[in-house]
Order: C-alpha cells, then structure tokens, then sequence
C-alpha cells in the first residue's frame, strides 16, 4: 500500500521501519523537514515529503503527532476527503498519568469532528513504540494485539491489513465510540511500563477460552 506516516518521533519512525519492511511505499513528514529526510534517509523504501499534499494518493495516512498538534497536523497535509486516517494518539495529560478528555468523548472523537471528511480509525494507541520498532513476535507463539475501532468498514479493513502485513494480531474493537475504552487502556498500559516499572516491552491483548 501507499501510506503516508506523519510525525517522525518514536512512533513515526518505528512505523516506518515496520511499513518499508512489510513491503509498503512510505512516504514520512514532520514539521521539522529535516527530521523526516533523517528517518527516510535510515530505511531504503521510504521517502521524505513535505507537509502540504503529502497524503495526496494514500492509501492510508498515519497520524503519529502528540494529540494536541494532531488537528493542526492532518490540516497542514492538505485535502484528506474520504482519505483513511488511522489515528494512535492519546489523549495524555503532561505527566503522562492520566487523559484530557474520556467518558462522553475520545481523542478520535474530536479529531474526526475537526476534520470532517476523512474515515477515522483508532488503532495502535495500545502499542509502545519500544514494540512497534522491535516488532510484533513475543516469542513462545505471542502475537502483539492491535485494537481496531472505526465507524467506516473500509477504514477498519485496511488498518487492519497494514498490522497483520507488520504481523500483529488484530482485535476488531467496533465502532470508534470504543476509542473511549480504547484510550484509557493505552493509560493502564503507561502506568504498568512506567508507574509500575514494566518497562515498554509490554502489550494488553485479550483472551478466549477455547
Ligand atoms: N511513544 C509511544 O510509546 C506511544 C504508544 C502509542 C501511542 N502513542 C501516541 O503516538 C503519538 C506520537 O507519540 P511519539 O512518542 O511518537 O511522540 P513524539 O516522539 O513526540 O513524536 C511526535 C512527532 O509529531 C511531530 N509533529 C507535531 N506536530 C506536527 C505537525 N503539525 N505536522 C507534522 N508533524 C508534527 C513532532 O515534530 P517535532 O519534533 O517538530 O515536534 C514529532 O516528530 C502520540 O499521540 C502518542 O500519544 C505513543
């Protein structure tokens, strides 16, 4: 697929490395130009590109900004009607320890009522991108879980297909209503690798009994 990741910090990167491996096109952008030509630089299959018409002919657009500068972020790339954006930020507050906004709204919520238009999923929110960059094998058979939520069948189908060409395990999560649930789960999450002392090597999933 064509995908176009936006932000090169932790998660953008990691997602380029996990995205160029599987065999996707990827083109990164950041509002620091030069650090989005670094990280294209270190993966062979990626390329750098400027903001402004930068999701033009995706397939997907990943949304790896902080919550706070995600708005302005999807704005700045330019026409995003009926574009997927699979949206992995949360909501967090500065310490990292609790969440903005819950209960009645998520983060995804309020992206997609800023940015009418697109086909919003949550999806990755749950994953460090200490997992991200290492990769979804946890030995012993364990798979990586990524929850999928979104209103829009299309936009579930390929943010599902892009973790499994990583190869996570998907969990379909339902509507993006569930980015409620879904976001509070990436704070549990923080507060076991850093409140907790786990360590960033961690994953929720979810069990059946056979
Ligand atoms: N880190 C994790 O383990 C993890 C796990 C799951 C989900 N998440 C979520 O993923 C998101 C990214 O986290 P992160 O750890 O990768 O953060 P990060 O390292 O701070 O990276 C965020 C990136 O977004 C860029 N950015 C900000 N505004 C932008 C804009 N208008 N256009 C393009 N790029 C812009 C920043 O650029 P500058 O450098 O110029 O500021 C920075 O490169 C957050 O919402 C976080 O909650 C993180």
């Amino acid at each position: 697929m064509k995908i176009t990741v936006i932000g090169a910090g932790n998660m953008g990167s990691a997602f380029v490395t996990q995205l160029t491996r599987a065999g996707h096109q990827v083109s990164v952008t950041a509002r620091d130009g030069a650090k989005a030509a670094r990280v294209a630089a270190a993966h062979p299959g990626a390329r750098a590109v400027p903001p402004e018409g930068a999701a033009a002919g995706a397939d997907a657009v990943i949304l790896a900004t902080g919550y706070a500068d995600a708005v302005a972020a999807l704005q700045a790339v330019g026409d995003l009607q009926g574009r997927v954006v699979i949206d992995i930020t949360n909501p967090l507050t500065a310490d990292f320890m609790g969440l903005t906004l819950g209960h009645t709204s998520s983060a995804a919520e309020e992206i997609a009522k800023a940015v009418p238009g697109v086909q919003l999923v949550k999806a990755f929110n749950t994953v460090f991108a200490q997992v991200l960059a290492e990769g979804a094998d946890f030995g012993n058979g364990q798979k990586v879980s990524v929850f999928v939520a979104s209103d829009s069948e299309p936009a579930r189908q390929t943010a599902s297909a892009i973790a499994e060409s990583m190869g996570f395990a998907v969990i379909d999560a339902g509507g993006l209503k569930n980015a409620r649930y879904l976001e509070p789960l990436a704070g549990l999450n923080i507060y076991l690798g850093y409140g907790a002392g786990l360590g960033t090597a961690i994953a929720p999933t979810w069990i059946r009994k056979a």
